[in-house]
């Protein structure tokens, strides 16, 4: 290859290495955005002044008696407002409301000298409500019919006739809670105007673009006048990727009027009682399979709880709707979404964006169905699995499905599925009290935002005279490691070092219009955006290099090549760019080819339960997931480890409890802190926990995967923990007195276990209770059951 000089070295790609920042984390060097703002002079503090209604008018706000409050500067009111007073994407989230729409709901910022000082201030604001009538559940935004936005439908086939041919009909309904980021570093952001009204803002951002457009909008400002950078975030999980926006509106907004920084940053019960979370939701399905078991037909309508304004919830209810097969071949499917609109927080991204939601929905249908039909649940699901080539109810190929098939098989053999199968019998034939479980579910999930615009990315590279490299783009680091991958495909693409490579923050006047970071694509997008600029660059030397080879008869070295391309008025640094080839998406019509490739996961778990109290534990879990050729094993394993154990939270124990009651408290979030909101800790871990890694395929892929064969990894292994949640209903089935594991019909078929969404230890003694009363036993008329409707064969 004469031209482009020859990447020198081992690739950086593919090295198992650390997080780029493991060692500043965890000795407290790492700069988070409220570490910078403790560090800036003069800086000015800012409180909320908090809504104690769900639902009411404001019919008065004075701010008098909080500038009498000693080191109070500034109350921050509507009438502040420059531009346009509204945070939201779509228009209806007024930043200072004069209708409170959640309890909790800001009303006004008040600004101190001392955080104190803006506290004392902000409970002096006086402020007058009329309250008003609040919905709260799902069942009431129904009953309502309090809705908002789009109301798709995705449809494929004729499901009457799929349901006409099929042998057993089965129908129920089933709720899932939402569940609370909890990142550790809560919503933070920094605002600094210069000397000529530049507006400049550290925000804990994933969408640092959309924080901008937003602050531009408020201040009325054009966006060249506002920038905004990220450093990093102490976690983020899809809860910053629209609700930064208006926090730091209101910050710059601060900063603009007084002329001083202003720094905002939530408590964790601020922080809960604000920001929105991952949607709950309710579905009401009617499924349609045949004799042996295989998915004929399957109606459903999702509602989703999207709390008081849209944010993302068109989007989230989209992807639930696109990931309701799961990694299940459904040949006739009808499923209407639409999103309530309640007196809650504005209930957000979550990793998996909607497609845990929707997936949970099929893989509890199959759960159900597995003791209706007298079939293992495990060979159900493996039934059901797409064959190659097969299409998604919205009209994508299933590509490379092979892999996922692989993944089933070589977890059933790392995990001796069959063998643990039949100690799991024996053992629960011996322990009257003490149940244990055992189930294996797939992963199947859509790598690309939905929205196909996002789909794009930019990267600056910069080569200096010394032969340094700095990178940047448009991701942003929130533990992911992307930063780490970067460093990697740009030392990779330059055959360099990686210590020659380093990376600066993300800001929005380096590379402008980016995407959120989300949607796990954030090295794809970034990845392919940097290796186009290394490219550019290596294709300007190349000729260089040519001159040097033919001067010197040797190939130049890297510094020296820079040099000498310097010395030539050569351009060093490039601007890189990227758009996701082959996406189509129809968001009306729900058809189309809105995922580059598809990642795939499997997953088996162990659980124990003990009969007296419904407190369980994960015994042991193997994975085996894929990432395709992995940019950075250590770091995807990680991603694995916690995506699965982050599921496990959201499925098992993390409880939001909003009081529904008719108090004065009602529509307050119940659980505002660790203390009663029951996160996964090391106790409730996995006591095993194996992670391997899908190795390549012998076949060519057909998947395009975008950065040297890597797939995504951010968001998939969240929907592993499926498998927990399905081993606590084999558990569950084998307390029934019909024996449960090893009972009627098959191996692992006890009776119809219905399971609530967090399966707390609450929630599992009920289901046991339910499953000793004889559950199985015939049809109930309860709204949550599952009941077959019409059935000619096969039920034993
Ligand atoms: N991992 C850590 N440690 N912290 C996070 O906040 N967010 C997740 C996932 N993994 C998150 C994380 C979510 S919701 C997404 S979409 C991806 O990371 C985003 O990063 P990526 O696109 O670089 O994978
Ligand atoms: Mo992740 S929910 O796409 O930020």
């Amino acid at each position: 290859m004469s031209g482009l000089p020859r990447p020198a070295g081992r690739p950086a790609i593919g090295d198992p290495r650390p997080h780029e920042a493991a060692a500043a984390h965890v000795t407290g060097r790492a700069l988070y955005t409220d570490d910078v703002a403790l560090r800036t002079h003069g800086v000015l503090h800012a409180h909320p002044v908090q809504a104690p209604h769900a639902h009411a008018r404001v019919t008065r706000l004075d701010p008098a008696p909080a500038l009498q409050v000693p080191g109070v500067v500034r109350v921050l009111t509507a009438a502040d407002v420059p531009g346009v007073n509204d945070a939201g994407i779509k228009h209806d989230e007024p930043l200072f409301p004069t209708e409170v729409m959640f309890h909790g709901h800001a009303v006004a910022w008040v600004l101190g000298e001392t955080l104190e000082a803006a506290r004392l201030g902000a409970s002096a604001v006086e402020v007058d409500y009329t309250p008003l009538p609040a919905i709260l559940t799902l069942d009431e935004a129904i009953a309502a019919e309090s809705f908002q936005g789009a109301r798709p439908r995705l449809e494929r086939g004729d499901v009457d006739a799929g349901f006409a041919a099929s042998a057993h009909v089965l129908e129920g309904s089933f709720e899932m809670a939402g569940q609370e980021h909890f990142y550790l570093e809560t919503h933070a952001s920094l605002a600094r105007v210069d000397d000529d009204g530049q507006v400049f803002i550290d925000a804990s951002t994933q969408h640092p673009s959309e924080t901008q457009e937003i602050v531009a909008h408020v201040l009325g400002l054009a966006s060249h006048q506002v920038t905004v950078q990220c450093l990093r975030m102490g976690g983020a999980f899809g809860g910053k990727e629209m609700q930064p926006h208006g926090l730091a509106a209101v910050a710059a907004l601060g900063a603009v009027l007084t002329g001083r920084p202003v720094r905002l940053r939530l408590t964790r019960a601020q922080d809960m009682t604000m920001s929105g979370k991952r949607h709950g939701f309710a579905a009401t399905w009617r499924v349609g399979l045949d004799a042996e078991g295989r998915l004929q037909a399957l109606e459903a309508t999702l509602t989703s709880d999207g709390g008081w304004s849209l944010d993302l919830s068109e989007p989230v209810l989209s992807r639930a709707m696109c990931h309701v097969d799961n990694a299940y071949w459904i040949p006739h499917v009808r499923v209407d979404g639409r999103i309530a609109r309640t007196h809650k927080t504005s209930q957000t991204a979550f990793r998996g964006f909607g497609g845990p939601q929707g997936m949970l929905v099929i893989e509890d249908i199959l759960g159900r169905a597995a003791a209706a039909l007298g079939i293992d649940a495990a060979e159900l699901r493996r039934r059901n699995l797409y064959g190659e080539e097969q299409t998604t109810p919205y009209g994508q190929t299933v590509h490379d499905v092979g892999r996922l098939h692989r993944a089933w098989e070589q977890v059933l053999t790392s995990a001796s599925y069959d063998e643990r199968r039949a100690a799991i019998t024996a053992h629960n034939a011996a322990h009257p009290h003490r149940k244990r479980g055992l189930a294996i579910t797939p992963v199947k999930f859509g790598i690309s935002f939905n929205f196909t615009a996002f789909n794009q990315a930019g990267a600056l590279v910069h080569v200096y005279k010394d032969g340094s490299v700095l990178i940047n783009h448009g991701g942003t680091e929130m533990g992911q490691g992307l930063h780490t991958k970067m460093l990697q495909v740009a030392a990779t693409a330059l055959g360099l070092p990686i210590e020659r490579v380093r990376l600066a923050p993300t800001r929005t006047d380096k590379v402008p219009n980016t995407s959120a970071t989300a949607a796990s694509s954030g090295a794809d997008l970034n990845g392919a955006a940097i290796r186009d600029a290394c490219e550019q660059v290596l294709a300007r030397l190349g000729p260089v290099a040519d001159r040097l080879r033919a001067e010197t008869g040797q190939e130049p070295a890297w510094a020296e090549l820079v040099r000498a391309a310097y010395l030539s008025r050569i351009q060093l640094w490039a601007a890189g760019y990227y758009r996701t080839p082959g996406l189509s998406w129809d968001m009306v019509a729900m058809r189309g080819n809105p995922f580059k490739y598809f990642a795939y996961g499997v997953a088996a778990a162990e659980v124990e339960v003990d009969g007296f109290t419904g407190a369980y534990e994960v015994r042991r879990v193997d994975i085996v997931h894929d990432v395709g050729a992995s940019l950075s094993p250590q770091i995807d394993i990680g991603q694995v480890e916690g995506g699965f154990t982050q599921g496990l939270g959201w499925l098992t124990l993390e409880d939001l409890r909003w009081d529904t009651g008719d108090g004065p408290g009602r529509g307050r979030l119940a659980t505002n802190g660790a203390s009663t909101y029951k996160l996964p800790s090391l106790s409730e871990m996995p006591a095993e926990l194996n992670v391997a890694l899908l190795g390549p395929d012998p076949e060519p892929s057909r998947t395009q995967a975008a950065v040297y064969g890597s797939k995504a990894v951010g968001e998939p292994p969240v929907m592993l923990a499926f498998s927990a949640r399905e081993a606590l209903r084999d558990a569950i089935g084998a307390f029934a007195a019909t024996g449960g594991t090893g009972g009627p019909g098959a191996p692992g078929c006890g009776p119809v276990v219905e399971l609530a969404s967090p399966a707390t230890p609450e929630a599992v003694w009920w289901a046991i209770e339910a499953a000793r009363a004889g559950a199985g036993e015939g049809e109930t008329d309860d709204e949550t059951s599952t009941s077959e409707v019409s059935g000619t064969s096969g039920v034993a």
